[in-house]
């Protein structure tokens, strides 16, 4: 089996970070998943974002949570990246879904709940009362770094697939990493690379694997899958040991 080429935040490497063309792309680039993160607006929708405030890769300031959709919309969420996606806008959920839909894509949906900094009331149940109702054929896997998310989405969702993700100074122990309920690990490529552990039960696919030498390290290993903000180069090296 080859290891699935994921794309971090779309082709985060080459496009605008969390947004639609950075989604299009990495369909274009034939990832086999595309990883993204939501968080929750003022009036309950569901916004793709990697930080909890607007500061970094948008026009604006200050955090999601305190905006209203509308007040979102207005941003400028492509130019910090270049001048030439000037004008786009941060995606919701809902935009980027069909946009997979509209693709036709069939990989892998890794959806990245972020409520390990601020925990938004009912976005559990939100997502998954939005993804439910969608017919899709891409297959999803819900992560996150905050433990208790994934517990309420597993009671929501039991059949679902869910991983744990964690990062470099994780302890190796910790027993949710063991749980019924989690089934792969999203680590950072610094743990597995430290710790050098792999169990044959569970799906490892380790996070930000950018380098080519980590990408080989992976693909010689034939992990279940990397996480990568470049999609399109990680292709040829895996072309190159996987066939
Ligand atoms: O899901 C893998 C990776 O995205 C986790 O870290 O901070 O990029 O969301 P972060
Ligand atoms: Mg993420």
């Amino acid at each position: 089996m080859l290891t699935k080429i994921i794309a971090h935040r779309g082709s985060k490497g080459i496009r605008p970070e969390n947004t639609l063309p950075a989604f299009e792309k990495a369909i274009e680039e034939g990832a086999d998943g595309i990883e993204t993160d939501v968080h929750m607006s003022k009036d309950g929708h569901l916004i793709i974002m990697h930080d909890e405030t607007v500061d970094r890769t948008t026009s604006g300031t200050g955090r999601i949570y305190d905006k209203t959709l509308m007040e979102l919309k207005q941003l400028d969420a492509g130019s910090y990246f270049g001048y030439e996606y000037l004008g786009t806008r941060i995606p919701t959920l809902n935009e980027v879904v069909q946009l997979l839909i509209k693709k036709k894509f069939t990989g892998l949906f890794n959806l990245e709940l972020k409520t390990d900094k601020i925990q938004y009331p009912g976005i559990e149940e939100k997502v998954s009362a939005y993804m439910n109702q969608q017919k899709v054929s891409f297959q999803i896997v819900y992560s996150s770094f905050h433990p208790q998310s994934l517990v309420k989405m597993h009671a929501l969702n039991p059949s679902i697939e869910y991983a744990s993700l964690f990062k470099v100074q994780t302890k190796f122990a910790r027993k949710f990493y063991r749980s019924r309920i989690v089934k792969d690990w999203h680590p950072d490529i610094r743990w597995v690379r430290a710790h050098r552990f792999f169990l044959p039960h569970v799906q490892l696919r380790p996070w930000t694997v950018n380098s080519s030498e980590d990408m080989r390290y992976c693909f010689k290993r034939h992990f279940d899958g990397i996480i990568t903000d470049y999609p399109g180069r990680a292709g040829i090296i895996r072309q190159a040991i996987q066939g």
